[in-house]
């Protein structure tokens, strides 16, 4: 039988649970650490964006929130009532005990962002940053759960991968070629999902064999066509030549390609 969402989420929270585990010792003490010290564990683009939109006394919420750092980043910035959601348990755990360490008025929720309940109308902002569109084979739902969680006149901020990225060879990857890291190796246009055997580089700072990771890459038809099915006015984008994490090199900063984006939208 073909795998369906659950499948693939049910196989991904096994694998970002198994990555939890193989983050090095003590770095849950030096996050905590680095934001009791004040210091942001948010992308500078993010930070300059929120110039404009305010937070104090806002309920803010984050899709895939990981060990919620970026969030209780923002929930010290005055925001009330801040929500993570993430579907792999240890992350959750770890960031419940982030939040508790900073005493924040911030709590954090294992679940599928497609299995969202009791959080109709919440938000005031919600935050999607790096590597939370591509676990989403289909993103009409996502964007449908994200119009349900904000309030009417309330934002939504996409810092994400470029959909470019997803053409180009990258480290670790056998068409990658250190001589010519902008080689273009996959469609725009891929359909079928990649399934990834070595593990979260980024956490883990090696590859593992670990769990199968199920990820599908989106086109900026995709994305931006899913947002406006479901009702969200797209009120800036703008794209960059940096890479936020996905390469992880560095190779390719400043050579005119895009690597990453940042989109804010509102619920209309
Ligand atoms: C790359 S992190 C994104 C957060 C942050 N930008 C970071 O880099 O840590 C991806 C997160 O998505 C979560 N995730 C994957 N599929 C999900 C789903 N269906 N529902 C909720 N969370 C999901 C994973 O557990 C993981 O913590």
């Amino acid at each position: 039988m073909p795998m369906d969402h659950t499948d693939y989420t049910e196989a991904n929270r096994r694998a970002w649970n198994e990555a939890q585990t193989k983050k090095p010792a003590g770095s849950f003490a030096r996050a905590l650490a680095r934001l009791r010290a004040g210091e942001d564990l948010i992308h500078d683009d993010i930070v300059d964006a929120l110039a404009t939109i305010p937070l104090q006394g806002r309920a803010v919420a984050q899709f895939c929130c990981n060990n919620g750092e970026e969030l209780l980043s923002l929930c010290r910035r005055g925001a009330a009532g801040c929500v993570g959601f993430d579907i792999a348990d240890n992350f959750i755990d770890e960031a419940t005990a982030l939040a508790r360490g900073l005493d924040l008025d911030c709590r954090f929720v294992r679940t599928d962002i497609l299995g969202i309940e009791g959080y109709d109308e919440r938000f005031d902002v919600l935050l999607v940053t790096i590597g939370a569109l591509t676990w989403f084979r289909d993103l009409d739902p996502f964007f449908g759960t994200a119009r349900r969680v904000l309030k009417r006149g309330g934002t939504m901020l996409i810092h994400e991968t470029h959909p470019v990225v997803n053409m180009l060879a990258v480290p670790g990857e056998k068409e990658y070629r250190a001589d010519d890291p902008a080689r273009l190796a996959n469609s725009y246009f891929k359909a079928e999902p990649w399934i990834e055997t070595d593990g979260i580089f980024y956490l883990a700072g090696k590859t593992y064999p670990s769990q199968p990771l199920y990820s599908w890459s989106h086109p900026f038809t995709a994305i931006v066509g899913a947002m406006v099915r479901n009702g969200l006015t797209i009120t800036g984008l703008t794209e960059y030549d940096h890479d936020i994490g996905s390469i992880g090199s560095g190779d390719l900063d400043g050579k005119g390609i895009p690597l990453s984006y940042l989109m804010t939208a509102v619920k209309a």
